[in-house]
């Protein structure tokens, strides 16, 4: 996403509650909005005191991802306009991972993530030393992050990848001829993508005499263990539940679901394909299974679309984000995202390989 692209962010507070009035008067009450707008239009005016970008993930909630964000996007949307603002502070509106890869495509900015909790627990379940292990364990192999990592653990690895691009990335190895991939470390997205892209799974805890009896000549998906606490929560049966009351519902999930979840529904993708396949696509209805927020924020966008609202699910990683926090951050200039040196410089290798094969 260029630059160009930005979002139009409003002067006044009038024209700010106009805004939010616009976009979130079927979403969110009206008592709220006009809290919110006051906060929202205090964080607009200090961004542009202190030239400061805000990049809002698509699972912010309603009243933030309708008012100070920038940009609006999915990580790998996200990480671009990173990696080429030219303003002085990125305000990463997302989880923790999000602002150090931020940091480590545009080292010179200061990145603040508005609050110190946002974690995740995908890059909670894989330390650099797994990697290390993991290299020890399957020689020869090219690892694969997910960017949902921590910057030690990118810093360990040969590529990135998002939910959007992990199928490219892989398909990309196997054209090189690489024989073994690690990806890591959702065992669901590795899975999903083997998959998608034809080749065979290996669960990394699977015992060393599997592995070697796997054919050397044929290329295989090595997973690790980690799984995102929301999206492994949907079911099959909630799938079905969703047909049955709406047939004519196009089911739409995020690749972090499970592999049955994935067989079941209509499209899988990352929260970007979402946003455009609800933009472009004409459906009689449109079911999410992602984060909850993303559905009230897509509703809130395209009034004239028919979104079913029956998600509870909220990731409270981001969950932790809000207006009141990120004015609180800009003013204070906190949590600021610090890197070493040599992390920056190790972590950038597998990012811009993935940015280059996007
Ligand atoms: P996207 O990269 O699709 O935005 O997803 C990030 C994420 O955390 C999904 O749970
Ligand atoms: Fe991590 Fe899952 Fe939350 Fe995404 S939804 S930030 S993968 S815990």
């Amino acid at each position: 996403m260029p630059d160009s692209a930005a979002l139009p962010i409003p002067a006044t507070l009038d024209e700010t509650l106009q805004l939010m009035r616009t976009r979130l008067s079927h979403v969110i009450p009206d008592f709220e909005i006009q809290a919110k707008a006051e906060i929202a239009h205090k964080i607009n005016l200090l961004k542009r005191e202190m030239n400061a970008v805000i990049l809002g993930h698509n699972y912010m909630e309603p009243a933030l991802y309708h008012s100070v964000p920038d940009y609006t996007g999915d990580s790998l949307q996200l990480s671009v306009v990173a990696s080429k603002t030219q303003a002085d502070v990125i305000v990463f509106c997302g989880v923790w991972f999000m602002g150090e890869t931020a940091k480590i495509l545009n080292p010179v900015k200061t990145v603040l993530v508005p609050s110190e909790k946002a974690g995740c627990s995908l890059a909670e379940g894989i330390t650099a030393e797994d990697v290390i292990a993991l290299r020890k364990r399957f020689p020869g192999a090219i690892v694969v992050s997910y960017v949902n990592t921590y910057a030690s653990v990118k810093a360990e690895s040969d590529y990135c990848c998002t939910s959007g691009n992990a199928d490219k990335v892989v398909k990309h190895l196997i054209a090189e001829g690489k024989k073994r991939i690690v990806f890591l470390p959702d065992e669901y997205l590795a899975r999903n993508t083997a998959k998608d892209v034809g080749v065979r799974y290996f669960a990394a805890t699977d015992s060393d005499e599997d592995y070697a009896a796997l054919p050397a000549d044929e290329a295989v998906v090595i997973g690790w263990k980690a799984r995102c606490e929301v999206h492994e929560l949907f079911t099959v049966e909630d799938v079905e539940n969703i047909r049955k009351q709406y047939p004519d519902a196009v089911i739409l999930a995020h690749p972090e679901c499970s592999p049955e979840v994935i067989a079941k529904v209509d499209i899988s993708g990352s929260t970007k394909l979402m946003v455009d396949y609800v933009r472009d696509v004409d459906a009689p209805r449109y079911a999410l299974l992602t984060e909850c927020s993303m559905g009230d924020n897509l509703a809130a966008e395209f009034p004239h679309r028919e979104m079913i609202r029956s998600c509870t699910l909220r990731c409270k990683h981001m969950n932790t984000i809000t207006l009141e926090d990120t004015l609180e951050g800009l003013r204070k200039l906190q949590y600021r995202v610090e890197l070493s040196d040599d992390i920056i410089t190790r972590a950038r290798t597998p990012i811009d390989r993935m940015i280059s094969i996007r």
